[in-house]
């Protein structure tokens, strides 16, 4: 497994790769959620490149920046254990050099839900997938539902940049109580990490009533609002049913939604969503 941190470094790796190639954009400190992404990049591509990056520009200025998980050593036995060919470990200097100015912004996806929650974010993770689109060109990328805003955002930008790749959205990897995995469970203290179930708990019993036959958007988020009410450590930031692609929000009878939230516990920000 090759690991290298400047673009020549990268572009020579990159260019003795064979082909088609996938990447698997990461900010680090890998869990199963990440490793699900590597498999699936595996199966349908003869060589897999992960990047690891924790990308400044896509912090607010009072998010969690500086005390963000990090362990690249660990990072790098386990993509080696899942047979990467290509890690691409770039600094701040490598991505945003003296002087950077251009940026990409998709407008009317990137508004609601965690665009208008963090200002600035998507904007953030556009520029830098679009990066690291260029500098990687793989035929396909690797995404997760766990994001599910951000899938929409960069599938949208894909295709109006005209990118030549596909992009793969996978299923959300979760705890066996249900918990979406992501890097910052680790902030969790263990009473919060009780607490957190409610998350998938609640989508897990709009998605049931959904199947049974509840059509009604403002009911859906009702329901989900109810059961995280019943956990006194959450703090609700937003429950969403929107559509799946424009993510304008819905109301009345749906035929098929983006259920999504956000809460905090303690000082941790937690996502989740359910597709019905
Ligand atoms: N539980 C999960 N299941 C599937 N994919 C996931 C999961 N968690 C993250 N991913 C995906 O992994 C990629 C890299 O995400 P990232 O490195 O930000 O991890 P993360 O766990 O989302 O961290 P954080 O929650 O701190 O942002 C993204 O495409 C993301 O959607
Ligand atoms: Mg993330």
């Amino acid at each position: 497994m090759d690991v290298v941190i400047n673009l020549d470094d990268l572009r020579t790796a990159r260019s003795m790769l064979k082909e088609p190639v996938g990447l698997v954009p990461t900010m680090g400190y890998l869990h199963a959620g990440h490793l699900s992404l590597v498999r699936r990049a595996r199966l349908e591509c003869a060589s897999v490149v992960v990047s690891i990056f924790v990308n400044p520009t896509q912090f607010g200025p009072h998010e969690d920046l500086d005390n963000y998980p990090r362990d690249l050593q660990r990072d790098l036995d386990l993509l080696e254990q899942e047979g990467v060919d290509l890690v691409w470990t770039p600094t701040n200097e490598v991505m945003y050099p003296q002087a950077y100015q251009t940026w990409v912004t998709v407008e009317g996806v990137s508004q609601p839900l965690e665009g208008a929650m963090r200002p600035g974010h998507f904007r953030g993770v556009a520029t830098v997938v679009a990066k690291l689109f260029t500098a990687v060109q793989p035929d396909q990328a690797f995404f997760g539902q766990k994001d599910a805003q951000q899938a929409v955002v960069i599938r949208r930008m894909g295709r109006d940049l005209n990118f030549p790749l596909e992009i793969i959205i996978c299923p959300t990897v979760r705890e066996p109580d249900g918990l979406a995995m992501s890097s910052r469970n680790v902030y969790l203290s263990p009473h919060e990490r009780l607490a957190a179930a409610v998350l998938s708990r609640g989508l897990f019993q709009a998605r049931a009533a959904f199947e049974a036959g509840e059509r009604n958007a403002d009911h859906l988020r009702q329901l989900v609002l109810e059961i995280l009410a019943t956990e006194p450590l959450v703090k609700v930031q937003y429950v969403s049913c929107a559509h799946p692609e424009s993510l304008q929000e819905l109301h009345g009878q749906v035929e098929q939604a983006l259920i999504s939230l956000a809460v905090t516990i303690g000082k941790t920000r937690l996502i989740d969503n359910v597709l019905v």
